[in-house]
């Protein structure tokens, strides 16, 4: 596929949202809830390039979430986050970490671990460059994994960021958001099979920098 067209694969999220008042206290219930939706809701097509991103913290804790691939070559996988985040404090602290993809469909997992590292700050700019005008200003507004008042006080601060930039076509990116890209050491190809005897395909990276390959049991 080409970067050009991953790069662009985006959707807007306008079907609900999640209030305080409307949401149970004790989390589990709401995990149902959800879970119930989704099985009624998730069809095909979905987000194809949502990917798990693990990373661990100072402590050894840790922590995933879902992310977007946005971007792929010949060194690692890219996608975009706020440095200033919990992820990003992680990846500062430990910069291992991993992806995961699953494609229920096609009965596919892979599974990805390297290091990751800060892209460019020209990488970072081109690509923020062409997200839309809100996402550019979204970044601006949110202090990404900080507690917040409410959800009144988020759009308060969309609305102060879209005065101190009213009329500008193009706002700069804020210093503490943009890329990473994660420089892969592991790669493993999971298909699904009958009986349970799935195929499993790892890659390891050797330090002539070729990849050795293994079948793994399943
Ligand atoms: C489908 C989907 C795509 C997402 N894509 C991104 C993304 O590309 N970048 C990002 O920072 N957060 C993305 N998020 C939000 C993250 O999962 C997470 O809530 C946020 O980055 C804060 O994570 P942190 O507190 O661990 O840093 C996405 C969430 C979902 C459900």
């Amino acid at each position: 596929m080409d970067a050009e067209q991953l790069a662009h694969m985006r959707r807007s999220y306008i079907r609900d949202g999640l209030l305080e008042s409307e949401s149970p206290q004790e989390p589990l219930a709401l995990f149902d809830l959800w879970l119930e939706q989704a099985i009624e809701t998730e069809r095909p097509p979905t987000e194809a390039n949502a990917m798990l991103l693990s990373t661990v913290d100072g402590s050894g804790q840790p922590h995933a979430r879902v992310m977007l691939l946005k971007g792929l070559d010949a060194r690692g996988f890219v996608f975009f986050s706020n440095y200033e985040s919990a992820k990003g404090l992680d990846m500062a602290a430990n910069p291992l970490a991993a992806l995961t993809f699953f494609w229920p469909v096609l009965e596919r997992q892979i599974r990805i671990e390297g290091r990751v590292e800060q892209i460019s700050s020209a990488e970072s700019d081109a690509y923020y460059a062409m997200r839309p005008l809100g996402s550019r200003l979204g970044a601006w507004s949110s202090p990404q994994s900080r507690p917040i008042e409410s959800r009144d006080e988020l759009d308060q601060r969309l609305q102060a960021i879209r005065q101190r930039f009213a009329g500008e076509t193009s706002p700069p990116r804020p210093a503490y958001w943009g890329g990473y890209r994660l420089l892969p050491s592991r790669m493993e190809f999971w298909q699904g099979r009958p009986d349970r005897l799935h195929d499993r395909l790892e890659y390891r990276l050797q330090t002539d920098g070729s990849w050795s390959r293994s079948r793994l049991a399943p």
